[in-house]
């Protein structure tokens, strides 16, 4: 595991590389620019993934899922907290992302692997970049892609059955929807859902299956993890359904009553 600190200008620097993090005020400042790595995280989500990597033993996570990767900054610094043998990155994006080029350029690294213009939600797309990638066995997986419920629902699906024992399923940012704001109405207001109707599936399925998610962590609003149970899930794995046409959520909170 390689060392940080923190510098008064709102970066990590390892031996390696210098991160800015997000401070809250400078996403517009190096949001855009190509000389410097920014990953669009808060501090408080950097704490949690030191605790994560210091819960387990060393060299546990040596093959790593990062979906939705921006400017790259994010894909830096899991590259370097956890020094894996190969970190497979996925965005949809088909713009290229000059400071990750940069940096593997740097670090002479073959040990990331870049896999632009695929969708979240292309399960076969995700699960061939992990046969080829990471041979078909994921440590960690960090979802901090488009936050929507459809979306971050069928990566889930795709990606949780082939995490190892004890390995990590982090979803970021999963509360955006449900945040105050100080005008009473939301700042960004998308047509799609939000991801919380996947958080209460996540509940049932640990309820339903415990052995296949063994724990659930909500370390603060932003960000939720997953550790891996035992139990082995199917490639056509899918998740119970919260809410639906027939009843949803009303249904789920009496299974005992009968349908209409
Ligand atoms: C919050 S940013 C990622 C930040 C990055 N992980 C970091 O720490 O710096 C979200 C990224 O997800 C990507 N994204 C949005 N919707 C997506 C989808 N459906 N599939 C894959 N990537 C998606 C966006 O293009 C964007 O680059």
């Amino acid at each position: 595991m390689a060392d940080f600190s923190l510098t008064k200008d709102g970066a990590i620097l390892f031996p390696n590389a210098k991160i800015y993090y997000d401070t809250g005020t400078n996403l517009a400042a190096f949001g855009e620019r190509d000389d410097v790595f920014f990953m669009h995280k808060r501090l408080a989500y950097i704490r949690v993934y030191q605790q994560i990597l210091g819960l387990h033993p060393a060299n546990f996570f040596q093959n790593i899922l990062e979906v939705g990767v921006f400017r790259g900054g994010g894909a830096i610094f899991l590259h370097q907290l956890f020094e894996p043998a190969m970190l497979a990155c996925v965005d949809v994006t088909k713009d290229p992302i000059p400071t990750l080029d940069r940096y593997m350029r740097e670090q002479n690294s073959q040990s990331i692997h870049l896999h632009l213009g695929l969708n979240q939600a292309d399960r076969d797309g995700l699960q061939r970049v992990i046969a080829s990638d990471l041979q078909s066995t994921v440590d960690l997986v960090v979802d901090d892609a488009s936050h929507f419920y459809a979306e971050t629902r069928a990566t889930f699906e795709a990606v949780f059955p082939q995490l190892r024992n004890g390995g990590i399923y982090v979803i970021e940012d999963w509360g955006w929807a449900h945040g105050k704001r100080p005008e009473g109405k939301p700042a960004y207001a998308p047509a799609k859902k939000s991801p919380l109707p996947l958080i209460t599936e996540l509940l049932i399925l640990h309820a339903s299956e415990p052995n296949a998610i063994e724990d659930i962590h909500i370390p603060f609003h932003g960000m939720m993890y997953l550790v891996r149970g035992r139990a082995p899930l199917a490639p056509s794995f899918r998740l119970p359904r919260a809410e639906g046409a027939s009843g949803g959520l009303r249904r789920l909170a009496w299974p005992w009553r009968k349908r209409r």
